[in-house]
């Protein structure tokens, strides 16, 4: 079986606020982008890989990966930048999709969630235990109820499905407004009636959206920040 991976990178990284797109910033020498394809495939199960970009910055994010990866136009959310991926991907029978925000998830994670789709699972996602208290707040901010931390989980990349799990999800999705779906793609398997599975996710894993994250990310590696 073939498997392809969908990097969605074509955000333009506001909360970073690196005045480029978030994905060609660089962490420790190289850019985020390269850090998530590498990542992929250095778990030997990912056979290819599709970068989503943005429109403006196609040329440089081709030049910042492995001549092997295709580079496609991105679109206005990232449930569209998937869905361009997706439309350049035709022989895979597992499809991953992986933010480009997330370059420091361990391969391992990526086998794993690999592994489960080909148990026979439709959809996969990792996930880990939340670690903060929950409260849910009204719009002026205060508390009107606990939230059961039990059973709750947050949801990391990369995402994996039998490709015709995947297709269909975001064919149901198309034309549906921005704000009415789901933003990631399990979301939108469940929206299709599809089971949903999780693996445990990894800290690594942590999508990289403000400077703090950043840093961290730095810290990880062992570089100096700036
Ligand atoms: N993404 C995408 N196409 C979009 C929007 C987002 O491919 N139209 C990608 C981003 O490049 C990123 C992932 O989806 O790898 C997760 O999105 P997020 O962390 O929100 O990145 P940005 O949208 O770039 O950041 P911000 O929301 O701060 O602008
Ligand atoms: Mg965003």
């Amino acid at each position: 079986g073939h498997v392809a991976a969908i990097v969605p990178a074509a955000g333009s990284g506001e909360r970073l606020g690196a005045g480029r797109p978030k994905a060609l910033v660089t962490i420790a020498g190289e850019v985020m982008v390269a850090r998530a394809v590498e990542g992929l495939l250095a778990s030997g199960v990912v056979d290819d890989v599709v970068v989503v970009a943005p429109v403006d910055h196609v040329d440089e994010m081709r030049a910042a990966v492995r001549r092997s990866v295709r580079v496609v136009v991105g679109g206005d959310d990232r449930v569209a930048s998937v869905a361009l991926g997706l439309a350049v991907v035709d022989d895979a029978d597992v499809v991953l999709v992986h933010d480009a925000a997330r370059c420091l998830c361990p391969p391992d994670v990526v086998r794993a969630v690999v592994a489960a789709v080909r148990e026979g699972h439709g959809a996969v996602i990792p996930a880990s235990p939340v670690a903060d208290t929950v409260r849910r707040v009204d719009p002026t901010g205060r508390v009107v109820g606990p939230v059961d931390r039990t059973g709750l989980l947050a949801v990391q990349t990369p995402q994996g499905f039998a490709a015709d799990v995947l297709r269909r999800a975001h064919a149901a999705a198309e034309g549906s407004s921005a704000a009415a779906r789901a933003t990631d793609d399990a979301g939108l398997v469940e929206e299709i009636g599809g089971e949903v599975v999780t693996v445990p996710g990894d800290p690594r894993g942590f999508k990289i959206t403000t400077p703090l994250d950043l840093a961290m990310a730095e810290a990880l590696l062992g570089a100096r920040p700036g």
